[in-house]
């Protein structure tokens, strides 16, 4: 069996034997593993109080790696050369890695994955997998950072092709890896936290048409994959209204959605 065929029936199978109805992203250093008993899926922090290992029950928790940015608090910033490291995101206080360099997508896998996986994560939330549109101008280069992360994602699988997979974002590259996709994620169809201005800002309909417009193409592509939609919404003073609307909305267009706080501090709902 190919790479592709192996990991494809092991993603399929997971997908049907894991009937994904609700998620839940959490970023605290303790995790209230009972409350967070009810979501079928919690993504935390790796360097959070929880033991994978330990967890029983229907939740299956996924650790957070971040693919195209690290901050200096990550255990593994000192092993990343200097010369891979090619912009800063400022809002963040992030810098944001060269996915094309070859060698990253080994490092990635044993250095990002493989302590995770190791203390008995057996799925994976990647973030920033967009982050080279920072410094990749041309389409021509931003190709380049695209090969760069399906070449991330397959040395990942070589490494774990059990491992589960949700992405953040990551469209262009979905034609090269819908096969190993768990679930895709992104961000407010409805409500949207504005991080460096710190609210919560409604959602223009263009960008909400342009997100729709790229579910559709995939399911297209693969109508199996499971979308999410991350909302944000005002938890204190709650913001019941936002929050029962992003839900409603977001499922009406047959993704799950998960409503929190704009740092991802607080239990949301999904349901
Ligand atoms: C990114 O890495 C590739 C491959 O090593 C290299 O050709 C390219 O010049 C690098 N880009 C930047 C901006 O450093
Ligand atoms: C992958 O999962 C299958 C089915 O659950 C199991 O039989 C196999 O041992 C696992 N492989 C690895 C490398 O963990
Ligand atoms: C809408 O999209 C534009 C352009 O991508 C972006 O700058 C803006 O932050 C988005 N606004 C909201 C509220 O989603
Ligand atoms: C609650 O959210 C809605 C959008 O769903 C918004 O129009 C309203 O201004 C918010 N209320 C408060 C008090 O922020």
């Amino acid at each position: 069996m190919s790479f592709q065929q192996c990991c494809f029936l092991l993603t399929v199978l997971c997908r049907a034997t894991g009937t994904l109805n609700s998620v839940a992203w959490y970023y605290q250093y303790s995790v209230p593993v009972l409350q967070l008993s009810q979501f079928d899926v919690v993504v935390v922090s790796p360097s959070s109080n929880l033991n994978p290992a330990t967890v029983t029950g229907k939740t299956k928790y996924f650790a957070y790696a971040s693919l195209g940015e690290v901050t200096s608090k990550e255990p593994y910033y000192k092993d990343i050369p200097k010369s891979w490291i090619v912009a800063s995101n400022d809002i963040w206080g992030t810098y944001v890695i060269n996915v094309s360099v070859p060698a990253y997508a080994d490092f990635f896998a044993t250095k990002v994955v493989e302590p995770q996986w190791t203390r008995g994560y057996r799925g994976f939330f990647f973030d920033t997998m967009d982050s080279y549109e920072r410094y990749a101008m041309t389409s021509a280069d931003q190709a380049k950072q695209q090969v760069g992360i399906v070449n991330i994602i397959k040395a990942v699988k070589a490494h774990y092709p059990n491992a589960s997979l949700i992405f953040n974002r990551g469209f262009e590259i979905m034609p090269q890896v819908h096969d190993v996709v768990f679930a895709v994620a992104f961000e407010s169809l409805y409500a949207s936290w504005d991080n460096a201005a710190k609210k919560y800002v409604a959602v223009d309909p263009d960008n909400r048409s342009r997100l729709l417009a790229k579910v559709k193409e995939i399911k297209e592509l693969d109508p199996n994959i499971p979308f999410i939609s991350i909302e944000y919404c005002s938890p204190t003073p709650a913001n019941n209204t936002c929050q029962q609307n992003a839900i409603e909305n977001v499922k009406a267009h047959g993704v799950i959605p998960y409503v929190a706080d704009g740092l991802l501090m607080t239990i949301g709902r999904s349901t």
